[in-house]
């Protein structure tokens, strides 16, 4: 009853922000993201009939916060499989966790495709990806690699936001340097500033009205690998998300001076006709996605930037996978 398994985290392209239900964790927008590659989270869950209670390690260390959003994702795969077993769950994150790079993502698809394996659950991708979303929304997207849609869906019960693939990471080989201008955890999760947008911000219904609009351009852009359409909508959804949220009350400002600055540097670089665009989550790291050819300047232009501590580089990666319980701790 042990399986371990390998996730990593998405960057939205085009932004998830919003429930319309939130005990099923439905979203008001679909989304589209890319899955990256040296960024992951490693999972290793092993179920023990006669243990009541859970024993949650993650990046060594037991936190009871963390353990209780863990618990109740090994809930879901308890009831599906109709036992009530105790777990001993270790994680690792090899990037900042809960700083704006997407570790609830791939935190809690590790986490379902590997109890869903040591709960002996044949489960499909889709089918993980429901159970998944209902740990964190983004983690829908993880299960899948490349470039991934992320349903609203209409049904009440959630069973059709399911997040699919729209094409593999080999047939766009996009780049993303990743500026990590602060490594503290975010004082505000997206959970807490999605519910305080939609009760505050004056902007939320023009965000829904506008989102399938979105969906659609970002879909061509993706299916004709047109780079400077995708460019432009990633860019504007990312805008529309934070002008959405920064009208909340009190108002959402997850940027820091540093992150403002690589938005400008991201801008000037294409300008000049390097084919890079940004994005910003949740917290205050940018995401500069280019094309491979313009990776080391773009790494060059923001590591030039005050207040930058680090970039990060990777490709596009798959999506979750087995791995052997040992390269957890490895
Ligand atoms: P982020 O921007 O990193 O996604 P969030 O605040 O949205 O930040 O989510 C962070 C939360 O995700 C953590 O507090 C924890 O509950 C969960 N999480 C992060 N890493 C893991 C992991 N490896 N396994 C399970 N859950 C994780
Ligand atoms: C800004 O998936 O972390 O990264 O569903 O409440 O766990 P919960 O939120 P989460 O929110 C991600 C928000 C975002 C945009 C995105 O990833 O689409």
């Amino acid at each position: 009853m042990r399986a371990a398994s390998q996730a990593q985290p998405n960057i939205a392209l085009v932004k998830y922000w919003g429930k319309r239900d939130a005990a099923l964790n439905l979203p008001v927008v679909g989304s589209i993201s890319i899955t990256l590659e040296s960024l992951w989270t490693r999972t290793d869950v092993r179920f023990v009939p006669g243990h009541k209670e859970d024993r949650v390690s993650l990046n060594g260390r037991s936190d009871e916060a963390e353990g209780k959003r863990i618990k109740a994702c090994l809930n879901l795969l308890r009831e599906r499989a109709g036992v009530d077993y105790g777990a001993e769950v270790a994680s690792r994150n090899n990037f900042p966790t809960a700083a704006g790079l997407a570790s609830s993502a791939s935190g809690f698809a590790a986490l379902v495709h590997a109890g869903a394996r040591a709960l002996g659950l044949d489960l499909s991708l889709a089918e993980q990806s429901v159970l998944a979303r209902r740990c964190s929304g983004s983690a829908a997207r993880s299960l899948f690699g490349g470039y991934v849609e992320w349903a609203h869906g209409t049904l009440a019960d959630g069973t059709d936001s399911v997040a699919r693939p729209l094409l593999d990471a080999e047939a766009w080989p996009l780049r993303v340097a990743v500026a990590i201008t602060s490594t503290a955890a975010k004082q505000v999760g997206s959970t807490e500033g999605m519910r305080r947008t939609a009760e505050t911000s004056p902007y939320q219904s023009a965000w829904i009205d506008t989102q399938e609009t979105d969906l659609g351009v970002a879909r061509d852009a993706i299916r004709e690998r047109d780079f400077d359409a995708l460019a432009r909508i990633a860019e504007y959804s990312c805008l529309k998300m934070h002008a959405l949220a920064l009208a909340a009350q009190p108002g959402l400002l997850y940027w820091n001076g540093a992150t403002v600055e690589c938005m400008h540097r991201v801008r000037a670089l294409r300008q000049q006709g390097v084919p890079v665009f940004f994005t910003v989550d949740a917290g205050p790291q940018v995401k500069a996605v280019c094309a491979p050819s313009a990776i080391e300047q773009v790494k060059a232009a923001l590591r030039d930037v005050a207040g930058v501590l680090d970039v990060l580089d990777t490709a596009l990666g798959e999506g979750a996978r087995a791995i052997v319980p040992e390269a957890v701790e490895a």
